[in-house]
């Protein structure tokens, strides 16, 4: 068992909640969270990007490879065992290395940023299915303000999670995963540009990439 993985169930075990994963995510997965790092039609303009809950860095190692020499990585991580990961990665790791110097870990919750300068693109790994329904709402909306307009704020769950949760919960929390599903689903009726289906992923998942208008 590699140590990422040791890390991830130890912490699934311990902050069930905010972990909300018992292994970082796979490849496929990582590359479609990434799908609107690359800079649009060979653009050179330098470009801010952000990763919310970067765990121990899988989809982190995607979206280096994804950025332009022009661009920045802000890490935003609230659990202190993985920002030790991440720092340790940022220092020593060859994936991490050809962008280290671009790259900043804020070592907080993602609320905790400040408003401004916005970013470009966010890519979330945030476990939002765990979370009570306002937690979902404010947290989504604080992602979307810290977009600049035109920004790509991308995220991903898993199929049929909810479905299945629903099916061995009480009437509370049935209530809460169709708050969550309605929450959801209204901001990706309002501003869903595209959708990845990541099969290959254990378990598989959907990526939502929503498009904030103004
Ligand atoms: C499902 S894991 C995803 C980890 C990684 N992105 C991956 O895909 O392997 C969720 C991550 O979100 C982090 N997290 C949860 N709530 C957070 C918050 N409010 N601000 C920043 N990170 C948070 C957790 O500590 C954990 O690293």
């Amino acid at each position: 068992m590699t140590s990422d993985l040791r890390l991830f169930l130890r912490e699934f075990r311990d902050t069930y909640r905010t972990t909300g994963a018992i292994a970082p995510s796979g490849r496929a997965l990582a590359r479609a969270l990434g799908r609107y790092v690359p800079p649009p039609n060979g653009s050179t303009a330098p470009r801010r990007i952000l990763e919310v809950g970067p765990g121990t860095g899988a989809v982190t190692c995607a979206l280096i490879r994804a950025l332009a020499p022009s661009d920045t990585l802000d890490l935003v991580e609230l659990n202190d065992r993985f920002a030790s990961r991440l720092r340790e990665r940022m220092a020593h790791d060859p994936e991490f290395r050809p962008a280290a110097a671009r790259m900043r870990l804020f070592h907080q919750s993602v609320e905790e940023l400040p408003r401004e300068p916005a970013y470009d693109v966010i890519v979330s790994g945030l476990p939002l299915n765990n979370f009570a329904v306002e937690d979902v709402r404010r947290l989504l909306d604080v992602m979307r303000q810290r977009l600049a307009v035109g920004g790509v704020l991308s995220f991903f769950e898993y199929v049929w999670i909810r479905g299945l949760k629903a099916l061995v919960s009480g009437r509370e929390e049935r209530g809460r995963l169709r708050g969550i599903a309605a929450t959801m689903q209204a901001l990706l009726n309002e501003q869903e540009i595209h959708r990845d289906l990541v099969w290959t992923n254990l378990p598989p998942a959907w990526v939502h990439h929503v498009r904030r208008k103004a």
